[in-house]
């Protein structure tokens, strides 16, 4: 019978190795494959469904565009849901392969500030998953008013973060 813990203390080694990585959060490939894409469906469907004061025109949203929205704001909630949950945070995957950063972005430094206020960043994807929950329920409610609301001021959400994590050289 000795070959039971032997067995156990592999199946240990096999499920405990793994959780401290995957709790990491890759923060680039987090923007270009799950935060980024929704947001600019939902976009874009505000400029096709837009009446001449900018609000969402209930009139203009077809079934397969309401189908879209609710693609894509139930798509940038769970993103960014799983980004506030989040244990830990890094720039970029080190095996990623998206190639060049937009011009003017500095790896190392947003590396440096992730380490150094991980909770700050942490709010401020909080603060996303908070706002993608109202757009969503927005969305549900199938509210025009609330909708174009939530979908003006999701951009600045994206800009609080950025202008502290990304850029803020520019703010010096
Ligand atoms: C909690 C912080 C945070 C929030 C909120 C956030 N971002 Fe980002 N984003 C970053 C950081 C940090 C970078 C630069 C990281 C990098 O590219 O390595 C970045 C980069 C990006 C990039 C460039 C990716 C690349 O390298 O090509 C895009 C696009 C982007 N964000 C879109 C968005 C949009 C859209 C939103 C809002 C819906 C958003 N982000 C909200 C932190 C955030």
């Amino acid at each position: 019978m000795r070959w039971i813990p032997i067995a156990a203390i592999a199946l240990a080694g096999c499920v405990a190795a793994p959780a401290i990585i995957p709790d990491t959060y890759y923060v680039r490939e987090g923007m270009v494959h799950a935060i980024n894409p929704p947001t600019e469906a939902i976009w874009n469907l505000q400029v096709e469904a837009m009446d001449d004061y900018g609000n969402f025109d209930p009139a203009l949203m077809t079934q397969a565009r309401w189908d879209a929205l609710d693609a894509a704001s139930a798509q940038l909630l769970s993103a960014s849901q799983d980004m506030a949950a989040a244990g830990s945070y890094a720039s970029h995957d080190p095996a990623g392969n998206l190639g060049d950063a937009p011009e003017g972005t500095d790896l190392a430094a947003i590396e440096a500030r992730l380490k150094a206020n991980p909770q700050s960043y942490n709010a401020f994807a909080v603060a996303l998953a908070n706002h993608a929950q109202q757009l969503s329920a927005a969305v549900d409610a199938r509210d025009p008013e609330w909708i174009t609301r939530m979908a003006n001021d999701l951009q600045p959400v994206c800009k609080a973060c950025h202008d502290v994590f990304w850029y803020p050289e520019e703010y010096r």
